[in-house]
């Protein structure tokens, strides 16, 4: 099957400082793939550079085959392309439904009114979907931590994507919330939508991907299964050497 996304030798410095070098990777349709890497790698770099915020200096990214060179942004939601970040941006005043319909709007007219009675409905269904209608008409900034970071992931979806990029979903979730947020994934992903994960949390790694693309100073150190990553040498010493992650890599 052809690939969801791929880097093709993909380079990309901030001044003088080298982020990302020579990258080249594939996500394979339908697949559950994580990135991860220590502090630093670049991994959130990379999200920017496939989303569109960021340039590449060199190389390609296709996005469902298509090269997004000259892509905007906004363009790449027409490609498929939906991405949460690590920081939540949510609107703290508006409400859990009326944040998920701005994931809706996006992909519509970005600057039409979509508070139509059916895009209010196709947000709670979606929030319903996600067992999160308990929460569909308060405010977003009233709800705790865990229950934020799924509403973006639904406000994502709502862009219906065939590639969904996530940043970091399961920081700051306890063990019930993350299993909660896998649950969500695995009825996203059982869908045709092929996942790319940036994950600190391993457990949820080793339990949730398929595929594993290591990062270490904005080079690619290992690509392959899940099983592997737990005993590659380069993988071990990357953690072994940050202070993140080392006992959870191992
Ligand atoms: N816009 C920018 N200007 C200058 N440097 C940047 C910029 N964006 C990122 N960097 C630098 O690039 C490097 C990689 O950052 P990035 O946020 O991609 O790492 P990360 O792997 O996502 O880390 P974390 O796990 O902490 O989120 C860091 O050294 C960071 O300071
Ligand atoms: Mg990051």
């Amino acid at each position: 099957m052809a690939d969801a996304l791929r880097l093709e030798s993909v380079s990309k410095a901030f001044g003088g400082l080298q982020v990302i070098e020579d990258l080249s990777f594939a996500v394979p349709s339908g697949s559950r793939t994580a990135l991860i890497g220590p502090n630093g790698a670049g991994k959130t770099t990379v999200f920017n550079l496939i989303s569109g915020v960021y340039t590449p200096d060199s190389g390609r990214i296709l996005i469902g085959g298509t090269d997004s060179a000259g892509v905007t942004a906004a363009q790449r939601i027409g490609l498929g392309l939906a991405r949460s970040f690590q920081n939540i941006r949510l609107m703290p005043h508006l409400s859990a439904v009326e944040n998920v319909m701005l994931g809706e709007h996006h992909r519509r007219h970005p600057l039409a009114p979509a508070w139509g009675r059916r895009a209010t409905e196709k947000a709670r269904a979606a929030l319903t979907d996600a067992g999160l209608d308990a929460y569909d008409g308060m405010v977003v900034s009233e709800l705790p931590y865990g229950i934020q970071k799924r509403i973006e992931v639904v406000r994502a979806l709502l862009a219906e994507p065939s590639l969904l990029l996530l940043d970091e979903p399961a920081a700051g979730l306890n063990g019930a919330e993350t299993d909660e947020l896998r649950q969500l994934l695995e009825r996203v992903s059982a869908r045709g939508v092929t996942i790319l994960v940036v994950e600190h949390d391993m457990p949820f790694v080793h339990s949730f991907c398929n595929h594993v693309v290591v990062l270490n100073f904005g080079r690619k150190i290992y690509d392959g299964d899940n099983h592997g990553v737990r005993r590659d040498p380069a993988v071990l010493e990357a953690y072994l050497g940050s202070s993140a992650g080392a006992t959870d890599a191992a």
